[in-house]
């Protein structure tokens, strides 16, 4: 991994993010380099990090072993028909939605017939404070090694876990992809609860939002699943025990699978437009 040549095609927030949290692993600077139309972003990048920077994403694809697709998905299609990709290099995609097949067709593996090898990831947005959950796939021309690279490039950011089947990334991005605003809406509704309770504005936010990091840390460090930590502090006749029964009554449970099977649903439909 120290000896690879990672090369960034966008310079935004992912990038960033994963520059610095592979920077920050040991990574060495001289390793990595990135491309984006922006003068003053690729000076920020090297001012940061002490990496190389090139204007032109062919000079990234020329020196780089991985090559990391970090732009928007609505330009990607431009981004990639415009490179010449080369056959011996992994492509690592982080945009949201785009199917491996876009990504090989207008990176031009059936003009010249050769495969290459491509990985598509979804990270959530927790990646800029490497704390995200990222989801990756490979197709069947990637090797061992570039699985390995790929899984420890996104864990610079976080967890990362493997998908065996494309078609289960529409359910990921209907989980931990879009997962993040759920609990932002749940913590807005906690938040406004509490101050209709008579709490200021001040506190309601700052025990909302430490009460969701610590049950997080519990359901992540305790080896209980959350059904259990739930029952452990939900006393019969209490005060947990009756807002846990407003939720039920109100339907939470039929409601949260609505809300991911509709969020799959859309990730469908966007994977057909932006990958034509
Ligand atoms: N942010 C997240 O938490 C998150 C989570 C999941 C997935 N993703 C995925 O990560 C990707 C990047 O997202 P982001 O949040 O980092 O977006 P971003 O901050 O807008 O970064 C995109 C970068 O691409 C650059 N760019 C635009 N056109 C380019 C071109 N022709 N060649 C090279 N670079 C170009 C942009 O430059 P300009 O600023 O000059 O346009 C910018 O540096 C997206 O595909 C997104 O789906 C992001």
């Amino acid at each position: 991994m120290n000896k690879l040549k990672i090369g960034f095609i966008g310079a935004g927030n992912m990038a960033r993010s994963l520059i610095g949290g592979l920077i920050a692993s040991g990574l060495p600077a001289e390793n990595v380099m990135a491309s984006t139309p922006d003068a003053d972003q690729l000076q920020a990048l090297s001012d940061d990090f002490g990496i190389q920077t090139s204007p032109d994403n062919q000079d990234t694809v020329d020196q780089s072993e991985v090559v990391v697709l970090a732009v928007k998905p609505q330009v990607l299609k431009p981004v990639c028909q415009a490179l010449t990709a080369r056959h011996d290099s992994l492509y690592l995609s982080v945009a949201a939605g785009i199917p491996t097949s876009s990504l090989g067709r207008w990176l031009g593996q059936e003009a010249d017939g050769a495969p290459l090898a491509i990985i598509r990831a979804m990270p959530n947005t927790p990646a800029l404070l490497q704390t995200g959950a990222t989801v990756l796939y490979a197709n069947p021309q990637t090797s061992e090694g570039q699985r390995e690279s790929a899984e420890a490039i996104m864990r610079a950011v976080g967890l990362a876990l493997w998908v065996e089947k494309e078609a289960q990334m529409d359910a990921v991005t209907a989980l931990s992809g879009s997962g993040p605003a759920y609990y932002f809406l749940f913590m807005e509704a906690m938040i406004n609860a509490a101050q209709e309770l008579g709490l200021s504005a001040d506190s309601a936010r700052l025990l909302t939002v430490q009460t969701a990091f610590g049950a997080a840390k519990m359901a992540l460090e305790i080896d209980e699943e959350p059904a259990t930590l739930r029952q452990n502090v939900t006393s019969p006749g209490g005060t947990t025990e009756r807002a846990i029964q407003t939720f039920q009554q109100g339907g939470l449970e039929k409601l949260v699978a609505s809300a991911l099977t509709a969020a799959r649903d859309r990730a469908r439909e966007l994977a057909e437009e932006l990958g034509k």
